[in-house]
Parts: structure tokens; C-alpha cells; sequence
């Protein structure tokens, strides 16, 4: 009787703090994606694993990561694949939450190398569909842009504070652009900032993943860690922040994530 009642209390602190009903706590199913290898292998070293399946040529691990139940799988490069992976995630195996992680280049005023993004609102810098649609406007969805869910935010930003503070790093929250490009030369960072003067970084997943949760009405969120300044020097600092740094961030957010959240 006690303990049913201190369970249906701590139930009713994170009905208040989250705004989550206590059935939605306990159901809760989160698939989290990453573009390479080196962003999620070790985040998939410590999920407490019951399965794998293989399907379209991914992996899908599921288990429970601090006490939450998870879907981890690497998703491949670019908006196809991240679409596809989101998609399977939230319609073959029915995640109700979808969490990206990985690296990004820095494109925003004072956004460094080792920082860390959270997107609040995501764009496709490389669409273009006018003169029928507005430049950067998704055909019939009438958006441009694409909002991440605040509360996953709210919990996100606990822990990339942690990691990044830690490590005299900053935290940025806003406009993460997406498309299929890899950014490493000098003008076209420029280019792209005049295109799009808000925008923090870029890579080539997050919005493609949030236009499949928008579809669906699924909450997402994508956070970012700043590997280059998708500059000239993009590809020595994206390779050598990819060997050394993506893992063990990666895996001490979505930690610090989940564990504000179960
Ligand atoms: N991901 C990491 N760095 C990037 C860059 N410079 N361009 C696109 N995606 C990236």
C-alpha cells in the first residue's frame, strides 16, 4: 500500500513537470537515430538489449537505456535515408517519441567547435520548388519550417548544458538547416548565411526527420554537436572530432535525457 502510494506520488510530480499523462510515462517508446556509425555505436554498447532486427539495410536494437524503453539504429546519411529510418521507427515499430543525435557544422554567430546545438525549429536550406512554392517551403505542407517539441527540449538542454559546460563548452537552442550537402569550403557558408541569417548549423538529417514526425504527429527533437565551422577546414575538424569526440558526447546527452525523463 506504501509503496503504491509513493509510486502514484512520484507519478503526479512528473504529470506536473512534463505535462505527460502517468500512462504515457509508462508507455513511453523513444526511437533514437544518428546518421554514422560513430554517433550511436556507443549509446548502442550500453542499451540493456532484448533484440535486433534487420530491416532495409539498418539494424534496429531495442531494449531500455535508464529505465526507458528504446529503438536505436544507425540511419545512414542524408534526407532519403534519415526519412525512411524515421519512418519505419514510428510506423513498423510504433516509437511515440523520435530523438536525433549527431554532429554539425557551425554555422551561427558564436557557435564553436565542441558546442552544442538543439534545434527548435528545423529548415531544408537545398529545397526549392519555386516558382510554384515559396523557396524552402515544403509542397502542400505549406511550412518552411518544422518546430522540435519543447518538453524534450527542456530535458535535453539539462543535459548538453552538463556535458558541454563541463567541458567549457556552450549551448545553443534555435534554427538547425538541413540538406543533401556537405558544407567545406569558405563561400558557401557564406552563401548559406546570407540565404538564411538565423541559422546555427548545418548537417544533412534533422529536417528531413522532422518532416516524417510532423506527418505523423510524432514529438521529436534533433541535437547537434558542432564538429566543423563547415568552412574550409570542415573536413580534416568533421573527420578528427568524429574519431575522438561524437561517441562519448553522444552517449552523455542522450543518458542525461533519459534519465531526466523515466
Ligand atoms: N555535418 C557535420 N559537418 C557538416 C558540414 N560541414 N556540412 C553538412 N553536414 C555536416
Amino acid at each position: 500500500m506504501e509503496v503504491k502510494d509513493s509510486q502514484a506520488k512520484l507519478l503526479r510530480v512528473l504529470y506536473y513537470f512534463w505535462g505527460l499523462n502517468p500512462g504515457e510515462i509508462l508507455t513511453m517508446k523513444i526511437g533514437i537515430l544518428a546518421a554514422l556509425p560513430q554517433e550511436i555505436d556507443s549509446i548502442i554498447g550500453v542499451l540493456a538489449k532484448t533484440h535486433a532486427t534487420e530491416v532495409g539495410l539498418r539494424t534496429y536494437h531495442f531494449g531500455s537505456l535508464h529505465g526507458v524503453e528504446c529503438v536505436l539504429v544507425h540511419s545512414r546519411i542524408g534526407k532519403v535515408a534519415a526519412a525512411s529510418t524515421a519512418t519505419q521507427l514510428i510506423d513498423r515499430f510504433e516509437v511515440d517519441r523520435v530523438l536525433f543525435t549527431g554532429v554539425a557544422g557551425g554555422v551561427g554567430h558564436g557557435v564553436h567547435r565542441g558546442d552544442i546545438v538543439i534545434g527548435t525549429e528545423l529548415i531544408q536550406h537545398d529545397l526549392d520548388a519555386s516558382p510554384f512554392f515559396a523557396r524552402h517551403e515544403v509542397p502542400l505542407l505549406g511550412l518552411k519550417r518544422f518546430a522540435t517539441d519543447a518538453k524534450m527540449n527542456a530535458g535535453l538542454l539539462a543535459a548538453a548544458r552538463e556535458i558541454a559546460g563541463g567541458r567549457g563548452h556552450s549551448v545553443h537552442s534555435g534554427l538547425i538547416a538541413t540538406g543533401d550537402q556537405f558544407f567545406s569550403s569558405n563561400e558557401s557558408v557564406s552563401q548559406l548565411r546570407s540565404q538564411i541569417p538565423d541559422t546555427l548549423c548545418v548537417e544533412m538529417e534533422g529536417a528531413a526527420v522532422a518532416q516524417i514526425c510532423h506527418e505523423h504527429a510524432v514529438p521529436f527533437s534533433i541535437i547537434r554537436t558542432i564538429s566543423d565551422s563547415a568552412d574550409d577546414g570542415a573536413v580534416t575538424d568533421f573527420s578528427e572530432f568524429l574519431h575522438d569526440v561524437a561517441g562519448p558526447y553522444a552517449l552523455g546527452v542522450v543518458s542525461g535525457f533519459l534519465k531526466s525523463i523515466r
